[in-house]
């Protein structure tokens, strides 16, 4: 039994999407988020600055004292999880991997649209990933432009947050795409907007956030870490942003948890 904190962490607000999931089915586990909040976002930046930011994530949750790290961004995971990894080889460190293998196991039309910041569109993740799976499934790319900021601003139920997702989905609608998959932790926030868009036009979407729960609870077994049943969890929140940002975290975490 250890009790001891799981670190989630994000360029922002986007892991609240994956601490959501972990809170779910894991509700014995204490976590530790952290958010950057001053380097977001990510995703039009080099390898080297997202590595840089990850190894100060990671480095301050360590010394918080948590006994395994999820990476819930998908940007930091393709940059860097492999330094992480070699870095920090005493604890595990999980990384995001994109839903593109359920996309491409269940594609009909074998076309699939990956959803995802500029940064892990480039990094050939995603189409390493379909080819493993898949090799005849076409993959479209697609950067959400302005969600991430949108999310950052809490601006999901705003015209301005329709309006971008309007603009980045639309041209996908009767392409022949039947799976889209949300490669980037702030765009599960959209769902409800995406969702409404795609409907009619037999589109299904896909997020990871669950599967990487799932991945969690298997290694805490696997480990030997797991919390006791009766442990009372607790929920910590830090940034490398000021207190404002910290305090707006917590208060949409803790929004979001009521609603589990
Ligand atoms: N939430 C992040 C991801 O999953 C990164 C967003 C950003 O900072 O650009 O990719």
């Amino acid at each position: 039994m250890d009790n001891r904190a799981i670190g989630v962490y994000d360029s922002g607000f986007g892991g609240l999407s994956v601490w959501q999931e972990l809170c779910r089915r894991l509700p014995n586990e204490s976590l530790l988020y952290l958010g950057d909040g001053k380097n977001c976002p990510y995703g039009g930046r080099s390898k080297q600055e997202i590595t840089a930011f990850a190894f100060d994530a990671v480095e301050r949750l360590v010394r918080e004292g948590v006994k395994m790290v999820v990476v819930g961004c998908n940007t930091a995971t393709t940059a860097a999880v492999s330094a992480l990894r070699e870095r920090w080889s005493d604890i595990p460190i999980v990384g995001l991997e994109p839903a593109v293998k359920p996309a491409c196991l269940t594609t009909r039309s074998r076309r699939i649209a990956v959803l995802a910041t500029e940064h892990s569109l480039r990094s050939d993740m995603f189409l390493d990933t379909a080819r493993r799976y898949a090799s005849d499934v076409e993959v479209v790319k697609v950067v959400g432009e302005g969600f991430v900021e949108i999310v950052e601003r809490g601006l999901e139920d705003s015209p301005e947050g329709r309006e971008a997702v309007r603009k980045v989905i639309e041209p996908l609608l009767g392409t022949g795409v039947d799976r889209l998959v949300l490669g980037c932790t702030h765009y599960p926030f959209l769902r409800h907007h995406i969702e409404a868009l795609v409907e009619g036009y037999g589109i299904e979407v896909v997020d990871s956030g669950e599967a990487v729960a799932r991945r969690v609870e298997w290694l805490l077994e696997r480990y030997d870490i797991a919390a006791a049943k009766d442990n009372k969890p607790t929920y910590r929140f830090l940034t490398f942003a000021d207190e404002e940002y910290r305090q707006r975290l917590e208060e949409r975490a803790m929004a979001i948890k009521s609603r589990l």
